[in-house]
């Protein structure tokens, strides 16, 4: 009976179904380019987008094929695509295969790994085996290289990148503008929060486990950040303010030089921003992207609040005190997709606060998932009884305080990406990353 119970949650259809998908999406984000567009490192950030389709297929060999027929060997596959053998600044320099060659690499192991799920091997003894958890971690790391990726093309030298395909505005998208007051701050009660999660089908290590932690009262904003409130910040002196900014930001600001978010651009008294091939005036509704965590600090500042801590944020979008449990995403159950909130990168930017009509969470906070990626106060660090899984360098590697924790996925995040305990780190300095932020405050 469990025997059976336990086969049925796993579809190898489905999951080779979800392979396909995914592989069609990297397609489609390369098809507008040419070989040299493919093979050049846009920026030091960033890798050459060859490196990345190759990367992509050799971690698939690795981990749905090499570690599930023999014992786990590596943590990266030796050779050209391993990201602990060369360094991002260093791939522009590597001999990287033709698309051509690259592709035929790619549908080779992917050959190799359809014929290897068609064989269902689900062994519930195997916990990489277990729920098809290893070809959902592959999956989703094919979905994050989509982001990253995404990255790139808004970096891309030469030619803007002009997309092969675009959502159209979802249909009632933009119901609630005008409709509904914008803005202000919700009060969460404080209390005991389950944070955190028990699922072992996708969710990552350092998801895990679901705790209960003791939160203070607190208000949190009610709506991301958005470019309107930013330029009030701009216009009233923020970024040449001392007073705003931390030591570690104000020496980034005075390194880096920024005056507005990057992608910004001040013609007279107007600001224009760029999202791949399309510019035009900034506009107010939307949330501010592209900001580090310096300039979320500052503003926070600035408004007399202070960015969130991660467990405020994941208790504000997933918590309901009213019932005492908690969603699995602000709306509820409901599996994630472009129609629910601004994710899934075919959008190819920000929509204005208030288009999704589903997207709050109980407490009443607008657009925690989709957008942005939200910069919190928090250091990434594990959970009370973190086990590293399945690879120590997916997660441990990273604790510790030279990162801050973004939540709740971007535009250019893909649906099967992100959850309501999903945890992104990066530098605080980093802003080619799609990131905004909503402020909180003290009760
Ligand atoms: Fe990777």
């Amino acid at each position: 009976m469990t025997t059976i119970a336990t086969a049925s949650k796993v579809d190898s259809t489905a999951i080779a179904g979800q392979l396909l998908e995914a592989r069609a999406r990297t397609f489609l984000l390369v098809s507008p380019l040419t070989d040299e567009e493919l093979q050049a490192q846009h920026d030091p950030l960033m890798s050459p987008l060859l490196w990345d389709l190759g990367h992509i297929a050799h971690f698939e060999e690795l981990w749905l094929t090499r570690n599930l027929d023999g014992p786990v060997e590596f943590v990266e596959m030796p050779g050209l695509f391993n990201p602990f053998e060369h360094p991002r600044s260093e791939r522009g320099a590597l001999r990287l295969p033709r698309f051509s060659e690259c592709r035929k690499i790619m549908d080779e192991i992917r050959g190799r790994v359809l014929d290897r799920l068609a064989a269902n091997d689900f062994d519930p003894s195997n916990p990489l085996l277990r729920d098809g958890y290893v070809y959902n971690m592959v999956l989703q790391h094919e979905y994050q290289h989509n982001e990253t990726m995404l990255q790139t093309l808004q970096l891309k030298r030469g030619r803007p990148y002009s997309p092969a395909a675009r959502f159209d505005s979802p249909a009632g998208a933009f119901s609630l503008r005008g409709t509904a007051p914008r803005g202000g701050m919700l009060q969460f009660p404080g209390g005991a929060v389950e944070i955190g999660t028990r699922d072992r089908t996708a969710a990552y290590d350092n998801e895990r486990e679901r705790h209960v932690v003791e939160l203070a009262p607190f208000w949190i904003d009610r709506d991301p950040v958005t470019n309107g409130d930013f330029l009030t910040f701009i216009a009233a002196g923020g970024y040449s303010a001392r007073e705003f900014w931390s030591d570690a930001g104000w020496a980034w600001l005075t390194d880096a030089g920024a005056r507005a978010p990057m992608y910004w651009t001040q013609v007279g008294e107007s600001w224009f921003t760029r999202s791949m091939d399309r510019s035009g005036l900034v506009e107010p509704a939307h949330p501010v992207c592209h900001v580090s965590y310096h300039e979320a600090e500052a503003f926070a500042r600035f408004v007399g609040k202070r960015l969130p801590t991660e467990l405020e944020w994941e208790a504000a979008a997933c918590w309901d005190s009213s019932s005492g449990t908690k969603r699995s995403y602000p709306w509820g159950e409901q599996a994630p997709s472009k129609d629910l909130a601004n994710l899934d990168q075919l959008s190819f930017g920000t929509r204005p606060v208030g288009s999704y009509r589903l997207n709050v969470s109980p407490l009443g906070c607008y657009g925690m998932i989709g957008d942005v990626w939200e910069w919190t106060s928090s250091d990434f660090g594990p959970y009370p009884g973190f086990k590293s899984f399945p690879y120590p360098e997916y997660s441990e590697a990273f604790f510790g305080t030279e990162y801050k924790v973004l939540r709740g996925g971007s535009w250019a995040t893909r649906p099967g990406a992100i959850r309501g305990t999903f945890r992104n780190w990066d530098y605080p300095v980093r802003r080619q990353i799609f990131s905004g932020f909503r402020c909180a405050r003290d009760v």
